[in-house]
């Protein structure tokens, strides 16, 4: 079972694992720790993670990048307007309104919605991962933003379960970083000290494309997320495009050349100023080069970093709003903070270090954790503590939900009613009881087949607008149908005064580890009052805690409350009946799943069938150039001259045809029926000159043994001394035998021309050795007769100094058996 984290990230993607009792980032096909966050589709097949970068370029309009921040995302929300910019690929609106690319894959024009593009990748990380630990991948803890709402975290499982990952945590990006600062830190408060105070640290994460900062307290053994607060389109893309947008005005007057109105050009200028941007993290200034951009210009220019803060400015501006919201989030002062750990790629600009150290003191900047794969290994070590197969110390995470969500639902009676079930703050995980009372009308019960349901719906609240919440996403985010709500029990126990009957339902609610709203259950309570025995009743009464849950023994019971004297004793009893929920939320349904599935199912085999037939096409070429080289040297004498100038010319054809049109396109069975073929005429050759080179040897071995056999039974050896004449010359005459045949054989094939098949073969060579060897063996292995039992204490007597050699003798078992294991052994090897 694997142990396996994932930072989803939008640039890079870097995987940490459980393993050797820690946890190891682990490097991808190519030995890289991050993995480009890419798919690309060709003419014949995909191009997955390292594969698809080297195609950014040439396969401009078929790459694609942005994948885990438009999954879940429906065509018309405004961000797609935003992620645009950064997106080679064209958007369309897909299948259910969400937003998919357009490429061109296999000869088609195709579209594939984000959670799909999502599963391609997932995919391509669970194969590097189970490749490296050599185990298959399918449990793992995935990283998303904490700004992801239901929708969009419903759509990242989605494209797990496309490729067959079971993602046992969604864990926000920050949250995942904070577990694993807080595992590994041993001098955190103690919660039993009463005047230790937990300790703040605010996790500041600027990746590729957003700002997350999380405030967290930390005790011994556990995390709290006190507050939060994103700024979802804040990362260093944004810090590469105030490069570009300056650098292609200025080129505009320089070069004279329009740079915004050729994609692919835009596209290399925003790779050199990427480039250009990290290197002035460390140095005052360098150069933007880019060659041939655009009409066969290459443009330069000197980049001094203090104008690069300079035209930055308003986004570092931005830095403090998020930090700012999150303290206040949490109610902490930035006097309150610890320490601030910084998180992610973009965190290295010094323009970003001196925000931070202008908010909160320079002193407090640390970088205990690795910038580019705490949010890997905190996931992992999430996944760890959640698989059963890998034991790591407990520590407790409670998270903070950034949204307000409402619960709505709607009676007959009360009309609409709406309570914020899950405020901004709220814990995650957490559950709720709702208490439903649904009135039930005889002709709406009749009408609907004798029972009734309740629709209960989650919707993010008004609140959310404090929280910048993704409006494009959508603020529904399901609904629950309670199923079979009926009449239960006598109508007097339903009857409240003169109203109608009403039906008391449970429901329960939860905000579940991955951030997601889901109703788990729903019962309906049915309350009625029977007739107690007075003894009975006094029993139950002494009886706390069993009773407590089901009975309800209250003086709001009428029967309790006024007790005439000679009245008969009553009881409530509450009986619970299960309810039917059926689900419906913003996840694929089934159908469209399997659809998915199956086509990635496809596309797989079709990018399986690529490679394999390309490992048959180079198999055939190899065995071209391999076998001419050994025709030409050491094959040469195995062959005749007409044969050898036969089968090159073969070979000299099929290396022809190789690069012929016919040959580059073919299919993996052509190639592979062709290099069978070839071998036909080169297994021969190949199995002589083999012989040849193995023959020396295996003649050696027969012959030594042939005369340690000899030499054994005719030397008067004393171990074989019990062993009959007549037996050991029947093994002497074999072993001769055998040699007189050794020797005639190695003698005619000495005779023969080496392009021939030899007389006799290796094979033949060592079958004779063992028929030998079965022949002697049983003869010569038979045990020695055990020694008289009286023997045994008269030598010991007699003769006390030669200890080891009585034991030898006197030891009737183990003696006589270890004699016959020994003389098997030395027969065995020779
Ligand atoms: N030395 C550096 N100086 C400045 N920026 C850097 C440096 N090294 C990396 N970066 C930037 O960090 C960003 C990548 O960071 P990271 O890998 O944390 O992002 P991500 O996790 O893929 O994105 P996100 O978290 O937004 O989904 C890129 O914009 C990259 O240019
Ligand atoms: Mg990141």
């Amino acid at each position: 079972m694997s142990v396996v984290g994932i930072d989803f990230g939008n640039l890079n993607t870097v995987v940490a694992v459980a393993r050797n009792r820690g946890i190891d980032v682990i490097v991808n096909e190519v030995s890289n720790r991050a993995t480009p966050s890419l798919v690309s589709f060709g003419e014949k097949q995909r191009y997955l993670g390292e594969s698809a970068k080297t195609q950014e370029i040439s396969n401009f309009k078929n790459t694609v990048a942005g994948l885990k921040r438009l999954a879940g995302r429906p065509f018309s929300d405004p961000d797609i307007q935003i992620e645009k910019k950064f997106i080679n690929a064209n958007l369309v609106e897909g299948e259910r309104g969400e937003v998919a690319a357009s490429v061109f894959y296999q000869g088609d024009q195709r579209s594939f919605t984000f959670t799909q593009l999502c599963a391609m990748f997932l995919g391509k990380v669970k194969e590097f991962t189970g490749k490296e630990i050599k185990t298959p991948v399918t449990d793992v803890v995935i990283s998303c933003p904490g700004w992801f709402t239901d929708r969009q975290r419903r759509a990242i499982l989605d494209a797990a379960d496309v490729v067959g990952l079971t993602v046992l945590r969604l864990m926000n990006d920050s949250t995942a970083a904070a577990l694993g600062y807080g595992i590994t830190k041993l001098d955190l408060p103690d919660p039993s000290d009463a005047n230790a105070k937990p300790r703040n640290v605010v996790f500041f994460d600027l990746g590729h494309s957003s700002c997350q900062v999380a405030v967290v307290s930390f005790v011994k053994g556990k995390l709290v997320v006190k507050g939060t607060a994103y700024d979802r389109n804040l990362g260093g893309r944004d810090f590469d495009e105030v490069l570009v947008e300056h650098y292609a005005k200025e080129f505009s007057t320089k070069y004279k050349i329009d740079i915004n109105s050729n994609a692919k050009a835009k596209f290399r200028l925003r790779q050199a100023a990427e480039k250009v941007k990290k290197i002035l993290s460390a140095n005052a200034v360098t150069m933007l080069n880019v060659e041939c951009i655009m009409d066969d210009k290459d443009v330069s220019a000197q980049v001094q970093r203090s104008d690069f803060e300079e035209w930055a400015a308003p986004l570092v501006e931005r830095l403090s709003v998020p930090i700012k919201e999150a303290l206040a989030a949490a109610g902490i002062t930035p006097e309150e903070v610890e320490f601030v750990e910084l998180v992610g790629g973009s965190t290295r600009i010094p323009a970003v270090k001196q925000t931070l150290s202008d908010l909160f003191g320079a002193n407090k900047l640390s970088t205990t954790l690795n910038q580019d794969e705490a949010v890997a290994r905190g996931c992992a070590l999430q996944c760890a503590m959640i698989s059963p197969v890998f034991k790591v110390r407990d520590f407790a995470v409670q998270d903070w939900n950034s949204y307000p969500i409402e619960l709505a639902w709607s009676s007959p009676e009360k009309g609409d009613t709406t309570m914020e079930a899950f405020p901004i703050g709220n814990a995650i995980p957490s559950n709720k009881v709702l208490s439903i009372y649904r009135a039930l009308n005889d002709d709406e019960l009749s009408a609907q087949g004798g029972s009734v349901a309740v629709d209960i719906e989650a919707n993010y609240g008004e609140k959310r607008a404090e929280r910048h919440f993704p409006e494009g996403t959508g603020r529904w985010i399901g609904k629950w149908t309670v199923k079979g709500i009926k009449k239960v029990g006598t109508p007097e126990s339903q009857t409240n005064g003169a109203s109608a009957p009403k039906a008391s339902i449970k429901v329960k609610t939860k905000l579940d580890g991955n951030g997601l709203v889901a109703v788990d259950s729903a019962t309906q309570i049915e309350e009625t009052v029977v007739p107690v025995e007075p003894t009975k009743l006094e029993a139950e009464k002494k009886e706390e805690g069993a009773a407590s849950m089901d009975v309800d023994n209250s003086a709001e019971s009428p029967a309790a409350e006024s007790p005439a004297a000679d009245a008969p004793k009553t009881k409530r009893v509450t009986i619970k009946h299960n309810l039917t929920v059926v689900a419906q939320t913003t996840a694929a349904p089934a159908e469209i799943l399997n659809k998915w599935k199956d086509e990635e199912g496809q596309m797989s085999a079709a990018d399986r069938l690529v490679i394999d037939t390309a490992e048959a096409r180079n198999a055939l070429e190899e065995y071209v150039y391999d076998t001419r080289s050994k025709l030409e040297m050491a094959w040469s004498e195995y062959t005749t001259e007409d044969d050898r100038s036969t089968f090159m010319k073969k070979l000299n054809d099929m290396e022809e045809w190789l690069y012929s049109d016919e040959g580059e396109n073919a299919g993996k069975g052509v190639y592979l029926e062709k290099l069978k073929e070839l071998k036909k005429l080169g297994d021969p050759i190949r199995r002589r000159f083999l012989e040849h080179e193995e023959r020396p040897r295996t003649e050696k071995h027969l012959r030594d043994y042939i005369n340690s056999v000899l030499v054994n039974v005719s030397a008067g050896d004393d171990r074989y001394a019990h062993i009959p004449k007549e037996d050991l010359d029947k093994v002497a005459k074999e072993a001769q035998t055998k040699l007189n045949w050794l020797n005639d054989s190695i003698a005619k094939i000495n005779e023969q021309p080496k392009h021939q098949d030899p007389a006799i073969t290796v094979d033949q060579i060592n079958k004779e050795r063992e028929s030998l060897h079965i022949f002697a063996t049983p003869i010569l292995n038979k045990p020695k007769p055990a020694p008289k039992v009286e023997k045994k204490e008269e030598k010991k007597e007699a003769k006390k100094g030669e200890a080891k050699e009585d034991k030898m003798e006197t030891d009737e078992k183990e003696g006589s058996d270890e004699g016959a294991k020994d003389e098997g052994n030395r027969m065995d090897v020779d």
